[in-house]
């Protein structure tokens, strides 16, 4: 190989490399513009204050609980590994279907958490709820059975 063949090869892999870190880097910013304000580093949360997201069942749990927790916001009373919480999170739903799709799969692949990827093709399918009260823990899938069911499959 010519040498400026070499070095051409050299700066491809570069970009290819950056272009494969970039998108973590942005949304480990996005988790901390959004989310780190009440969730904490780690995920770890505030005791009685602000639930934690790291090992949380509601994490790990179905992916559209999340979503739509992202698109309406949530208040009342939730239970979070144990403990129980009752206050208020505000909707996110100015970030775009991709933001909303990429901090949550960030979450679910981090801070101990091991979940499947959330889409923004997911996303999307929930966008109509935009501007519906906010939600509170009776109208998500309860995470307990949505395991049961999975067991039964
Ligand atoms: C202003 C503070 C605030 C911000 C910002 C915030 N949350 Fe929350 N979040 C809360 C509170 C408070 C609750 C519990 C609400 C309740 O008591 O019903 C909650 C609950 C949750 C839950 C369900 C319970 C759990 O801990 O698993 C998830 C999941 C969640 N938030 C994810 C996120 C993600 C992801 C972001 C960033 C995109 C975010 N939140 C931004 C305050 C916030």
């Amino acid at each position: 190989m010519k040498k400026s063949q070499s070095l051409k090869v050299t700066l491809l892999a570069g970009a290819a490399i950056a272009a494969s870190i970039m998108p973590t880097l942005a949304t480990a910013e996005l988790y901390k513009t959004k989310c780190f304000a009440c969730h904490q580093a780690e995920g770890a949360g505030i005791p009685s204050v602000f639930p934690p997201l790291a090992k949380s069942e509601w994490v790990n749990g179905p992916a559209e609980n999340l979503i739509r927790i992202q698109l309406r916001g949530l208040m009342g009373e939730i239970t979070v590994k144990g403990a129980k919480y009752n206050s208020a999170m505000p909707p996110n739903a100015a970030m775009t279907d991709e933001e909303i799709a990429s901090v949550l799969t960030y979450v679910r692949s981090n801070f101990g958490n091991k979940a499947d990827p959330i889409t923004a093709q997911m996303v999307k399918k929930h966008r109509n709820e935009v501007g519906k009260p906010m939600l509170a823990a009776k109208d998500l899938i309860d995470p307990a059975k949505a395991k049961e069911e999975k067991k039964d499959q």
